[in-house]
């Protein structure tokens, strides 16, 4: 069997007829493309606006910087995520706090985050960035009240779930990303999500002021636009207002994602279908868990969308697992090593039991093989593989 990753994108000659195109055409880098880019990405998820930029990481960093975090904001994430989800705070000076896991569906737990905040003065904490993680969607309308209530704002990083949904309180269905709850929610287009750039993300909001703001702050803090310069020297002049950053996309890769993204409901479908096989072949298996399998996704409480970006299983024996899949060409991978025990963030001051749950959750999480273009045959062998090592380690 040929080595099968935990994740890899899908380009089809129509992806490469795409970027060729953009090569031989007037614009390379900032064009027509990544305006289609961002007008068909917009549509796609349901919000208003959206800002295409280098990758998922500068898009958190300019909606931190749009949001006004600086050395006095204190914001709440989620320890299982990766490192640029609480990196964007600190990029700005902010503090980072985390707030434990719900160990059910492996998200930022909602009551974790209200004690935090009920534990001080209003004013004291700024924002929360939840995450859609593995491709989960979390339910923003409650984050939404919570925010109120404690005055803070929400960029929802949704990179693991572009097509995912949630279904509010009056049953409309709430796409990842869409706005209606976060003031800024964010994507990113690295290889093994569901839509690939190379390099690439994209900012999605309703609110036209951070639309604006945003725009600028992706090019240098530059406006060309008349209307908003103080002066005017001639049709060269443009102003440079506040200190922004070369975080553009170019054309070439934006073409790669528009053709990519009219396939996305049929990857998304493709992944629905992959989850399925998986919860059918794991389901009734005492010593394996599946973190939010289909069943607890779509119940008579949930009717989500989960985008299944990862599908990740619970064992005990994980480590071995892991090395025993890689003896088979198995590339399984652990998602994510909690961020308070990175070097970094342990020399700010963390600890490796500040949060339990997501300690607990590490110890035993492995993502198994999920992408569109996982044949049936190679999702067999993973399941053989692994119903395999779970027998002998019984
Ligand atoms: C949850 C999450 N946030 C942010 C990022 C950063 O995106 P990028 O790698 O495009 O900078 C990633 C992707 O790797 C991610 O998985």
């Amino acid at each position: 069997m040929n080595p099968i990753p935990y994740g890899r994108q899908n380009i089809t000659q129509e992806d490469i007829n795409a970027v060729v195109e953009t090569l031989q055409s007037d614009f390379l880098t900032q064009g027509p493309k990544v305006a289609e880019f961002e007008e068909k990405f917009a549509a796609y998820i349901g919000a208003k606006y959206a800002v295409a930029v280098a990758n998922g990481t500068a898009a958190l960093h300019l909606c931190a910087l749009a949001l006004g975090v600086n050395e006095n904001s204190r914001v709440i994430t989620t320890p299982i995520t990766f490192a640029a989800s609480a990196n964007c705070v600190r990029y700005c000076g902010g503090q980072v706090e985390f707030a434990d896991i719900d160990p059910e569906t492996g998200l930022l737990d909602i009551e974790k985050v209200r004690q935090k905040l009920q534990s001080q003065p209003k004013g004291y904490y700024s924002g929360i960035i939840p995450v859609d993680f593995a491709g989960m969607p979390v339910n923003l309308e409650e984050f939404r009240e919570l925010a109120d209530e404690f005055g803070l704002w929400i960029i929802e990083d949704a990179c693991h779930a572009p097509g995912g949904y949630f279904t509010d309180s009056k049953g409309q269905k709430q796409n990842c990303g869409n706005g209606n709850y976060a003031e800024l929610a964010i994507f990113s287009f690295h290889p093994v999500k569901h839509i690939a750039t190379g390099e690439g993300g994209m900012i999605t909001t309703n609110d036209p002021e951070l639309y604006q703001k945003l725009l600028k702050l992706r090019t240098h803090g530059i406006t060309r636009d008349p209307a908003k310069m103080h002066e005017n020297h001639g049709g060269w002049y443009m102003e440079m207002q506040e200190l922004g950053y070369n975080y553009r996309i170019s054309d070439i890769l934006t073409a790669l994602g528009i053709s990519q993204l009219s396939r996305a409901d049929e990857g998304l479908q493709k992944r629905q279908e992959i989850a399925n096989r998986y919860d059918e072949a794991f389901r009734n298996l005492t010593n394996l868990k599946i973190l939010n399998p289909a069943a607890y996704v779509i119940n008579k409480d949930h009717n989500w969308l989960h985008a299944y970006h990862l599908y990740v299983i619970q064992i005990e024996k994980r480590k071995e697992l892991y090395d025993f899949l890689r003896t088979k060409n198995i590339f399984a991978q652990v998602h994510y090593i909690p961020l308070h025990r990175m070097t970094y963030y342990k020399e700010l001051g963390f600890k490796k039991d500040d949060f339990p749950l997501a300690e607990a959750y590490y110890e035993m999480c492995l993502s198994l093989p999920m992408y569109p273009t996982l044949s049936a045959e190679e999702q067999e062998y993973v399941i053989e593989n692994v119903l395999q090592f779970l027998n002998q380690a019984r």
